[in-house]
């Protein structure tokens, strides 16, 4: 495979008739398969237990997407017990074996994209664009993992070092060992699939342990990876619960890195017990953290008005606010604020509500949870601002919210502050462009952001100042492209590692160097 030409997957149009039936029979297909008991896999022994998570579709709590088996501290332990054994044989594999495996599976999950994308509007509530996008950039990371992979490999080769005369000397990038993968929910298939397969491609072994209300879309991708042939033992798939077999695994003295995509309060607890060196443990843990977003949109009076309101709008709401770079407030300069607010309220209005399997744009949030929260963010807005839009619950029986707008939010307010990760946007003006950076930047998260502006001066000024991880300049802040836009973000979003950049293989490697006299 030539490394140069790693292209983006494309997306569905879905205005299309054929690609909106092919979708609703892959529905079909999928639902067909809902209910089924799935195991957990530890090398090559598939263990179904007693005890299980139920998955459920939140757009329809009666029905059941599967039962999936749970592992407790002794079968996180035996997992550990065989990542250690296959460690120290796929640490052996040629780095080009292992990315024709990644190869591999992403030709197989092209060939099945609506058959994935049906599965997360089914277990996570997305719509079909949404789904489409999430299954796309699965796709997207193992064919660009891959590639990192084979272009580390002749880095391996060809590092050049300083020459010294009768000596040969070297560096090379080698394998950490094994690794705990700890995803989200909220790209159930696309960051899950990220974080394992860059680990393992990279020569360790893992234990993947999905997120709790998406772990039958995490299921169908650890059996994709075993049709596909990838050695038993490479991925161990332990679903369980993020206190107890989380804890036990991130204290665990044989754990050499902890690879994570979650909140703060869990990336911070990961990180603080991660600190601590177990009995016998001959390592620092290394912790790859991405963590959670309050982003916003920053609006200027030369922008173009009706871009920036579509802009918000997109990335507020796309997948109920639920994605770590949604806009969940907005910062407008007063002279255009009024106009925006209108415009902003007008089109969340036509964001109707409804099954996303029937592709409204407005789903279900994931879980009872998460909606009790929301809601209760909810209240808090109707004392810090002007409710616009929304501001109930919807009609449905899963967990349904209206896409809810509050106006006149000052800066210090808790929904200008804290991340709601729902449907609930707030805006808030200010005197000019540069108070509302300065708005912008008052928070203690990182991750996303975007300038809209019509004034060259402004917008330098903006892609030097705006504190964030991704950037972007009159566009909405949320839909980062691997490759394209490699993405992670600073201070409380995480360890500002880059997902789908140049340099995320070497998080899971090592550098040795060898200096032989010739
Ligand atoms: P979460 O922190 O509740 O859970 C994330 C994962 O951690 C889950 O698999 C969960 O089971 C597990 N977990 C829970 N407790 C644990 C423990 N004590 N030890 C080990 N693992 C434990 O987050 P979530 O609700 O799944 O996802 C939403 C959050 O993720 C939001 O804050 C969002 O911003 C963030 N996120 C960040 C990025 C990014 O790239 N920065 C991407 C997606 C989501
Ligand atoms: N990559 C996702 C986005 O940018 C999180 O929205």
């Amino acid at each position: 495979t030539d490394i140069k030409t790693f292209a983006n997957e494309p997306f569905v149009d879905f205005s299309q008739p054929e690609n909106r039936e092919a979708m609703e029979q892959a529905i079909a297909r999928v639902r067909a398969e809902l209910g089924q008991t799935l195991p957990l896999h530890i090398g090559d022994q598939k263990i179904v237990t007693e005890d299980k998570i139920v998955s459920i579709n939140p757009a329809n709590k009666d029905e059941v997407i599967g039962y999936m088996s749970k592992a407790n501290q002794q079968l996180a332990e035996q997992a550990m017990h065989t990542a250690l054994e296959t460690f120290e044989t796929w640490k052996k594999v040629p780095a080009r074996i292992r990315a024709d495996y990644l190869f591999k599976a992403a030709t197989l999950m092209r060939e099945r994209k609506h058959e994935f994308s049906a599965m997360m509007i089914l277990e996570a509530g997305k719509n079909y664009a949404e789904a489409d996008a999430d299954t796309a950039e699965a796709i997207d990371f193992m064919e660009f993992y891959a590639r990192e992979m084979l272009r580390l490999d002749q880095i391996n080769e060809t590092q050049p070092l300083t020459p010294i005369p009768g000596e040969d000397n070297r560096l090379t990038y080698i394998p950490l060992g094994v690794g705990i993968v700890i995803p989200p929910w909220n790209f159930p298939l696309a960051i899950c699939v990220g974080m394992t397969t860059a680990a393992v491609v990279s020569g360790n072994t893992v234990l993947l342990k999905p997120a709790s209300t998406t772990p039958v879309i995490a299921h169908k991708f650890v059996a994709l990876m075993e049709e596909i042939g990838l050695p038993s033992g490479v991925i161990n798939f332990i679903p369980g619960s993020g206190a107890e077999v989380g804890d036990y695994l991130t204290t665990h003295p044989k754990t050499r890195f902890i690879s994570f995509t979650g909140s703060k309060e869990v990336g911070l607890r990961i990180s603080r017990l991660a600190a601590d060196t177990a009995e016998g443990q001959i390592w620092m843990k290394r912790l790859v953290a991405e963590m959670g977003g309050k982003d916003g949109i920053v609006v200027d009076e030369t922008a173009d008005l009706d871009a920036a309101a579509q802009a918000i709008v997109a990335s507020a709401f796309g997948f109920q606010g639920q994605k770590c770079s949604a806009g969940s407030r907005a910062v407008i300069v007063e002279s255009v604020y009024p106009q925006i607010v209108e415009k902003v309220t007008e089109l969340t209005g036509r964001l109707s509500i409804g099954l996303p399997e029937q592709n409204y744009p407005s789903g279900p949030v994931i879980d009872e949870s998460s909606y009790n929260k929301i809601l209760d963010y909810i209240e808090i807005g109707k004392t810090e601002g002007r409710l616009v839009a929304g501001g109930n619950k919807a009609d449905g029986n899963g967990y349904y919210i209206q896409p809810t707008v509050f106006a006149d939010v000052d800066r210090k307010a808790r929904i200008m502050q804290e991340e709601i990760f729902g449907p609930v946007l707030a805006l808030c003006s200010a005197k000019d462009y540069q108070e509302a950076i300065e708005i912008y930047n008052d928070t203690e998260f990182g991750l996303t952001g975007a300038f809209f502006s019509s004034n060259e001066e402004r917008i330098s000024e903006a892609l030097e100042t705006m504190h964030c991880g991704n950037l972007y300049v009159n566009r909405k802040c949320t839909g980062a492209l691997v490759g394209a836009q490699p993405f992670g973000g600073f201070n409380m979003s995480g360890t500002d590692s880059k997902a789908g950049g140049h340099d995320y293989l070497l998080l899971f490697t090592q550098a040795k160097l060898t200096s032989r006299k010739l």
